[in-house]
């Protein structure tokens, strides 16, 4: 029952492709159907572009978390649910059942209504890749409150602009959490960030290492002394198929990061749908897909499509290289994993780290390799076949942003076509399109354009929380009647899409999304800072690095504690994934005489193309640019 709708063969996928075009809402309804409604939809879609409204499955009410769970106890209730490995691997791995993460969730949701936490609340998550956090967020789920996960790399600024932004009344957290060899405490940050909150009243603190943080009364409870006041019974609330489901945060070309919105019943039904098909889904697979769950691979991908699947899934709280950089392929050997999802990223350094680490491992289980976040250059596409898929396992390049819920462009395992870098064709409900700079579609193959959708799917982002006008803006009026992906992409003469990069002021290191005023405003926080540029380069193991140019109030004698100085200002205002990797220190920026940095010429001095440097003669001073490119680090 849970795998009809799968597509089996390339003309099974071209025929779907055709159908969802001719009759979108017949392919969606039929779609749909895979998942357990508590009342069917009156309506499967409504939309518009201009002005930005859609609505999917209208009338129709469901509970996500139903579908990951209840539904499945009557036949896979023994069955594990997740496999959780953790960070050191002396420690001993846990397998929970359907059966046993069902009651979890039920308890911890009736928790959360002990404290308070309504249909519609916002709730914010802020933990290690533990367990907890599953139970916690399908809690939310459960009830229908709103939970909005912040990255645990992220710094209390940024957790408190994100819980001040969407007016969060409940944070849950843990003590500390482990990562590599360092430990990090959570709580502490929490309260750092909590400082400049007005609007949470609960902590909920889960005891994960044992270190008794100090708790503020009257507003921190510890997660297992509230488990003994609550039964385990929680029925699922019903939800609407528009009503908010979460919110993710995700940064754009503007200084601020923006709450993007999911609801309820397209983004169940497009996560479950993607999932089934891009990985060929099997009921005995054991899934594991590395990414944290405060992204949204670890939403769409972790948790709730493998749980709605009724597979097991692992649940990894570590880092690809510790205790030492076998520790991906020794997991895959610990627990036969067949599906292996992770980013390229994590390929390129383990590649770095050499063959032997992966030679020591049995990897047999294994029968699809995925890969996300960033476009896979060949060289690691071709280790990554070769080496880890043993040229038995399809990889599947699957393209897809916070913004789009689900896989959009990717192969689907072994049974439509795959070519190393490409990510291939849309999944059939999709319809991309390549632009032009005037904003009409480039037709045909062997084509290049800036990637556009013309038409919605379930899983679309509803709005910018709080800010409607923004989500119109940020993507819907650059081309009028076209979903706006930001990126470049490539068609090539057999019409697999390739995605160039961001076509945006976004930076992508190491997958995860940056934006260039969001850096230089955090930079411009150090003291000694008067004016800041960015711009990504490429970066042999992150994809994309972050160069700041900097200017300072004098140029710095002790250049080395600057760049320090400056590193922990970028840690405190975002976090220690944000830090630059190159700052070199300038006395002016290149600027049109209207005061526009010129960032194309920045970019080049970045990226060493230094005989490329275009015309210079209309800056204010273009004497500037000798010296940048005279200190070029
Ligand atoms: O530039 C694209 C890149 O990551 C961006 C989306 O980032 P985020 O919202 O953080 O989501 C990442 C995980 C889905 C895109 O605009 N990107 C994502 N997947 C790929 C990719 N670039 C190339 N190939 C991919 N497979």
């Amino acid at each position: 029952m849970l795998y009809k709708n799968r597509i089996r063969s390339q003309a099974e996928y071209e025929a779907a492709r055709l159908a969802s075009i001719e009759n979108p809402e017949a392919f969606w309804a039929e779609v749909a159907s895979n998942l357990h409604w508590q009342k069917p939809w009156d309506k499967v879609l409504d939309w518009s572009f201009d002005p930005y409204e859609v609505k999917w499955f209208s009338g129709g009410k469901l509970n996500i978390s139903e579908n990951c769970l209840d539904r499945h106890l009557a036949d896979r209730g023994d069955k594990t649910a997740i496999i959780f490995e953790p960070n050191d691997p002396k420690d001993l791995a846990r397998r929970i059942t359907y059966r046993e993460l069902y009651f979890e969730v039920c308890k911890f949701a009736n928790v959360l209504k002990r404290n308070g936490v309504r249909k519609g609340d916002r709730v914010c998550l802020y933990m290690p890749m533990i367990p907890a956090l599953a139970v916690a967020t399908l809690a939310c789920a459960r009830i229908g409150a709103i939970h909005s996960v912040v990255f645990a790399g992220f710094s209390a600024n940024s957790m408190a602009d994100r819980i001040n932004d969407a007016a969060c009344s409940v944070v849950i957290t843990a003590d500390g959490m482990s990562r590599g060899p360092k430990q990090i405490p959570l709580k502490r940050v929490v309260d750092e960030a909590l400082d400049n909150c007005s609007t949470v009243n609960r902590v909920i603190v889960y005891n994960h290492l044992n270190w008794m943080p100090e708790m503020v009364s009257g507003r921190d409870v510890w997660w297992h002394e509230e488990l003994q006041h609550v039964d385990s019974e929680c029925p699922a609330e019903p939800m609407d198929a528009e009503d908010m489901l979460f919110i993710l945060y995700t940064s754009g070309s503007t200084g601020k990061p923006k709450g993007v919105v999911h609801t309820c019943g397209g983004y169940a039904t497009y996560v479950d749908y993607s999932f089934r098909n891009v990985f060929q889904i099997e009921e005995n697979d054991i899934y594991w897909c590395t990414a944290d769950i405060g992204w949204i691979t670890g939403h769409s991908y972790l948790l709730y499509g493998p749980l709605m699947s009724g597979i097991s899934s692992v649940m990894f709280e570590g880092i690809p290289t510790y205790p030492d950089p076998g520790r991906f392929w020794s997991v895959i050997d610990k627990h036969g994993v067949t599906v292996f999802y992770t980013a390229p990223t994590a390929i390129r350094s383990l590649m770095a780290a050499g063959i032997d680490h992966v030679l020591a491992f049995n990897l047999h289980s294994l029968r699809v390799l995925g890969s996300v976040g960033e476009p896979i250059n060949e060289e690691a596409w071709h280790w990554y076949y070769l080496h880890v898929g043993k040229e038995r396992c399809p990889v599947v390049d699957t393209w897809w942003q916070t913004e789009t819920g689900g896989i959009m462009i990717s192969a689907m395992a072994g049974v439509t076509a795959s070519k190393p870098a490409h990510a291939g064709q849309p999944l059939p409900g999709i319809q991309p399109v390549l632009l032009n700079q005037e904003g009409q579609e480039i037709e045909g193959n062997d084509q290049e354009g800036y990637l556009a959708v013309k038409f919605p799917w379930p899983s679309m982002i509803r709005t910018t929380y709080g800010d409607h006008e923004r989500c119109y803006q940020t993507y819907f009026s650059a081309y009028k009647n076209y979903y706006f992906t930001g990126d470049g992409a490539r068609r090539d003469e057999n019409g697999l899409y390739r995605i160039i990069g961001r076509v945006d002021d976004v930076i992508n290191v190491s997958g995860h999304r940056f934006g260039t005023a969001e850096i230089e405003n955090a930079i411009n926080q150090n003291k000694h800072v008067i004016e800041s540029a960015v711009v990504g380069y490429p970066h042999d193991i992150k994809g994309q690095g972050i160069y700041a140019f900097v200017i300072c109030d004098k140029m710095p004698d002790n250049a080395t504690q600057l760049r320090e100085d400056i590193y922990e200002t970028v840690s405190s205002e975002i976090g220690r994934i944000a830090k630059p990797d190159k700052i070199q220190f300038v006395t002016g920026l290149p600027k049109t005489r209207s005061g526009k940095i010129m960032r194309r010429i920045l970019r080049k001095v970045a990226e060493n193309e230094l005989g490329s440097l275009g015309d210079t003669s209309t800056l204010l001073d273009p004497l500037i640019v000798d010296e940048i490119v005279a200190g070029k680090l």
